[in-house]
């Protein structure tokens, strides 16, 4: 991990990595991980939007709707785009807006974290915080809504690392592991 880490520290000076992907696909938890390793910020865009709005998730939607929220994210966004030394760990929908990924882009590089919809569900089961899924927490509706988010998922990445049954750290690895090979390639 050393040459890794070197590597990485080295990139987060002045770049931020962004993850993406379905909820429940492991963004938040693997991003507080790295920002641990690597002793970078760690941002929660879905937090800072309660912090600023003063209301949880389900309160933003139910009282001024989706493209409310879906605002505030690029606000957000907005203001992350003129740092660097974040991890930051997106809504599951950000990237479905173009503007969004460009924003991302602007200082930094997106990871897609995958999961199988059965994954996805177990992960998510017990939780009540996402509108979205709402009386839906099911596989036919995970994997419908997956299938319909997959294209802008996969055009907005820079690296797709998948998550079913690996561990944190495995899938931590695997994320610098890639980014390392696509410096190389020179595309980052
Ligand atoms: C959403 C995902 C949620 C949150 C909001 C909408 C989505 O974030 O931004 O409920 O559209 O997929 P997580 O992916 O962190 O659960």
């Amino acid at each position: 991990m050393e040459k890794r880490k070197d590597w990485m520290t080295n990139y987060l000076k002045d770049h931020n990595i962004a993850l993406t992907g379905f909820m429940g696909a492991g963004k938040s938890t693997v991003a507080k991980t790295l920002s641990k390793i690597f002793g970078v910020k760690y941002i929660e865009t879905d937090e800072m939007i309660v912090q600023k709005e003063g209301m949880t998730i389900n309160e933003i939607f139910a009282k001024f709707g989706e493209p409310h929220f879906r605002n505030s994210e690029t606000k957000i966004l907005e203001e992350l785009s003129e740092t660097g030394g974040c991890v930051i760990s997106c809504g599951g929908g950000t990237v479905m807006k173009d503007e969004n990924v460009e924003l991302l882009r602007k200082n930094g590089c997106i990871v897609l974290l995958t999961a199988t919809p059965e994954t996805i569900l177990e992960r998510v089961k017990d939780s009540d915080e996402r509108p979205i899924l709402k009386g839906h927490k099911d596989v036919d509706f995970i994997g419908a809504l997956m299938k319909k988010r997959r294209e802008s998922y996969e055009n907005a990445a820079d690296i797709i690392v998948p998550t079913d049954e690996k561990t944190i750290d495995e899938v931590c690895t695997d994320i610098v592991d890639a980014l390392m090979d696509l410096e190389a390639g020179g595309d980052v």
